[in-house]
């Protein structure tokens, strides 16, 4: 079967053949892949700035964010049947007997850091026609989701935060939503930062949750981000032509920021103006470019002074699978084109290498084997 792969030691990038993987646990499955997402952790893997082959292995198998569907299931598997839509999860568990984390279900808070991560570290990925795993990574998806749930890993990302997000602001008895859905009364203006996939899906699951939402964005207006930020009720802040004052000017007080550029300036920049009582969330992993002037002391005051909180985040557990799964839903009845718009298109796996090492247009292209 075909598959996408990266050499490190040789610096290749290539479509391999390999064998197809088969059933050896009584709750494995195997799934036949339908699609996977293309993100900005695949494009450093294929500029060998991240990723590590699985031990012995020259290559890794790329891809994270996936679609699958079952066509085999092993004897003892429980909850899932063969035609069933699958999103698989990216983590696996240290094996530690002291991580807690891992012990406990919870590889995304791995103390260790000896997890694995199918398509990034140690495993083999999804960018490939057929996937065999345990069923307990495994997360149903309904039918009617099946041209769109490929969005599923990178919207858990923010399910990931807003999980954390809401004990944290529950220190503030007046800012958490009494009703899901409905707004949060005086905690209520998120800003995002960037527009990319991670951005815009955060966007729509912050919508949901009850905020106010506001995108800062280097693309242009008009623009398809700008387009879809219209069209989901966000306001979109071009950085062209905004400055993060001014942003802060037209906002009042933000109570949060999420965070999904990647570019810590930008980052630390917008950290200046945080609110009081805010919540700034990290999801972006910047490359290393060297140090940065910050005016720490201003940083400091702020936090002690507003009571302020950052947190960063990091891939996700079952339960942000599921609410994203249930979110992705909300998102189609709420806005159907928009949702269609994030998948800017679908790309046999021949022409994986272009999307991997040029600069793709759009937001989020898939591979398919469809
Ligand atoms: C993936 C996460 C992963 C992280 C770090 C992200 O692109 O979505 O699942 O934990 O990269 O490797
Ligand atoms: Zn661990």
């Amino acid at each position: 079967m075909k598959a996408m792969a990266v050499f490190p030691a040789t610096k290749e990038v290539k479509v391999i053949d390999q064998p197809e993987p088969s059933i050896v646990s009584p709750t494995d499955v195997k799934l036949r892949m339908l699609d996977i997402g293309v993100c900005g952790t695949d494009k450093e893997i294929v500029a060998f700035q991240y990723g590590t082959p699985p031990a012995g292995s020259p290559y890794l198998v790329i891809g994270h964010e996936s679609l699958g569907e079952v066509i085999q299931i092993g004897s003892g598997v429980q909850s899932l049947k063969t035609g069933d839509l699958v999103v698989t999860m990216v983590r696996r568990p240290c094996g530690h007997s002291g991580c807690v984390a891992c012990q406990a279900g919870r590889q995304d808070f791995c103390y260790t850091g000896d997890f694995t991560e199918r398509g990034i570290k140690g495993r083999h990925g999804f960018m490939t026609e057929f996937v065999v795993d345990d069923e307990k990574y495994m997360n149903h998806v309904p039918d009617d989701l099946r041209d769109c749930a490929v969005l599923v890993e990178p919207l858990t990302i923010a399910e990931k935060a807003i999980e954390q997000l809401w004990p944290i602001q529950s220190r503030l008895p007046w800012a958490c939503p009494t009703e899901p859905g409905k707004p949060a009364q005086f905690c209520h203006k998120a800003l995002v930062l960037g527009a990319g996939p991670v951005g815009l899906l955060g966007a729509m699951a912050l919508l949901v949750q009850g905020f106010q939402v506001y995108v800062y964005s280097k693309n242009p207006v008009p623009s398809v981000q700008s387009d879809l930020c219209k069209a989901i009720g966000a306001t979109f802040f071009p950085a062209q032509s905004t400055t993060i004052d001014d942003v802060a000017r037209s906002m009042g007080n933000i109570d949060l920021v999420y965070e999904a550029v990647g570019a810590s300036g930008l980052a630390f920049d917008v950290m200046r103006v945080l609110g009081t009582n805010g919540v700034f969330i990290f999801t972006g992993v910047p490359g290393r470019k060297g140090p940065i002037e910050v005016d720490t002391d201003l940083l400091m005051r702020d936090s002690v002074l507003k009571n302020q909180i950052v947190y960063g985040t990091v891939n996700a557990g079952k339960q942000a699978f599921e609410d994203a799964i249930r979110d992705i839903s909300e998102f189609r009845r709420r806005w159907p084109d928009a949702v269609q718009k994030l998948i800017t298109g679908r790309f046999k796996i021949d022409q994986a290498i272009d999307l991997l090492t040029g600069k793709a247009e759009g937001i989020k292209n898939v591979v398919t084997f469809r």
